[in-house]
């Protein structure tokens, strides 16, 4: 007998709603109505964000005609966990949530990132929408569809499900500590620097008005650097390509430094120290020119980010967990680098090559930039 045999394309495609800017978060209701029809709302809330514009998101849900169940978490790190994600499913099973719930996550990124998890396995899959309130998820966080909690290491179990809607609200960030605040803003000059000359030109003009929190210019950093993600994203949504690795600029260091420190440095100080170090690695690699390296180094320090590696630790063992980098091939790695603002790639390098490659840069770092 013969074999039949046919082939399908079945994958999704997926419309995901931003709105950036003071107030967005009292669109909800119109937008739910849009992407609906739902028949309720689980908001998850993260008990450190504020609790005012968490009442706006339960009466703009209610006035769309949604009953609201209401859940707080309590935030950061420490709740992005499989018992969390338990009893969030248990939490929605228990009230015999259906499946055309829409789920609504209120908080930072590890509040999202579990949140956004249980969306994407309650009943195999519920929409959801986020509303991030710290810097790092507004401008990095919330799109992109990476949802995840920790295991033995961090986001070890997870899917890919983007948020239909992402309402990423510049007034929630005003109660931040201004360290958290700082933090968030690496991220946004590694947008720049993957998007190209005219976004890293902006930000160095505005750079002053950004740390006063100026909620224009916060709009406008945070628009910018979502759509330099989504940019990314839509052509490589599951990191199959590789273009979605370009994301991890400046992260092979960070992800290195922050396991030195036991994790006490801040992930944002990381990056940004990372973003230094890839930066020389990449002109001793690719030729990128210093002067551009001196201008993201200027840049980080005048957002009060730190630009060189803490001169307490020594390069080699710090650099002993590139090894265990997700972007290691056997023994290979593949490293995103710059050879200009607006033109990075993807640079496959033995391990050993990377490592020297990379405490070279390192200690050049120290040196430049060593308080
Ligand atoms: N999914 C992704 O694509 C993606 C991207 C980057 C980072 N992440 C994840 O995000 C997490 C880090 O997120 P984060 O930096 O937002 O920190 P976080 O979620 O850990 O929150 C930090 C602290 O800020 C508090 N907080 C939240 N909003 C606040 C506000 N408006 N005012 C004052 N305090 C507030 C929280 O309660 C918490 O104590 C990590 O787990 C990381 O893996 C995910």
């Amino acid at each position: 007998m013969s074999l039949e045999r046919s082939r399908w394309r079945v994958e999704d495609s997926i419309e995901v709603e931003i709105v950036v800017g003071p107030g967005a978060r009292r669109e909800l209701g119109r937008l739910a109505r849009e992407a609906g029809p739902y028949s309720a709302a689980a908001l998850v809330a993260d008990g450190g964000a504020p609790r005012g514009p968490l009442r706006d998101l339960a009466e703009a849900l209610r006035a769309a005609g949604l009953p609201v169940y209401e859940k707080t978490l309590p935030g950061g790190e420490g709740v992005k966990n499989l018992e969390t994600l338990v009893g969030l499913w248990g939490w929605m099973a228990g009230h015999g949530l259906p499946r055309d719930t829409l789920l609504v996550a209120y908080g930072g990124g590890a509040v999202s990132d579990t949140a956004g998890f249980a969306a994407a396995t309650y009943m195999r899959g519920i929409d959801w929408a986020t509303v991030p309130t710290t810097l790092l998820s507004m401008a990095d966080a919330a799109v992109g569809g990476k949802t995840a909690v920790n295991l033995s290491a961090k986001n070890i179990v997870g899917a890919f499900h983007h948020p239909r809607i992402v309402l990423a609200d510049v007034e929630l960030a005003e109660t931040l500590p201004r360290e958290d605040y700082v933090s968030g803003l690496a991220e946004v000059v590694k947008h720049a620097l993957l998007e190209g000359r005219e976004f890293l030109d902006w930000l160095r003009r505005s750079a002053g008005r950004l740390l006063e929190r100026d909620l224009a210019v916060l709009t406008e950093a945070v628009r910018r650097s979502l759509d330099a993600k989504m940019r990314i994203v839509a052509r490589d949504y599951r990191e199959r390509k590789g273009d979605r690795m370009l994301l991890n600029l400046g992260h092979t260091v960070a992800h290195a430094l922050e396991k030195a420190t036991g994790y006490t440095m801040r992930h944002g100080h990381a990056v940004a120290v990372g973003l230094v170090v890839e930066g020389i690695a990449a002109s001793l690699k690719l030729g990128l020119p210093r002067e551009t390296v001196e201008e993201v180094r200027e840049l980080l320090a005048s957002l009060g980010l730190p630009i060189a590696p803490p001169r307490e630790l020594d390069p080699r063992s710090a650099l002993e967990a590139v090894k265990l980098d997700k972007k290691r091939r056997g023994g290979r790695i593949l490293v995103p680098m710059l050879r200009a603002v607006g033109d990075p790639v993807i640079v496959e390098m033995e391990l050993g090559e990377a490592l020297s490659l990379l405490e070279e840069a390192w200690r050049i770092a120290a040196g430049a930039g060593g308080e």
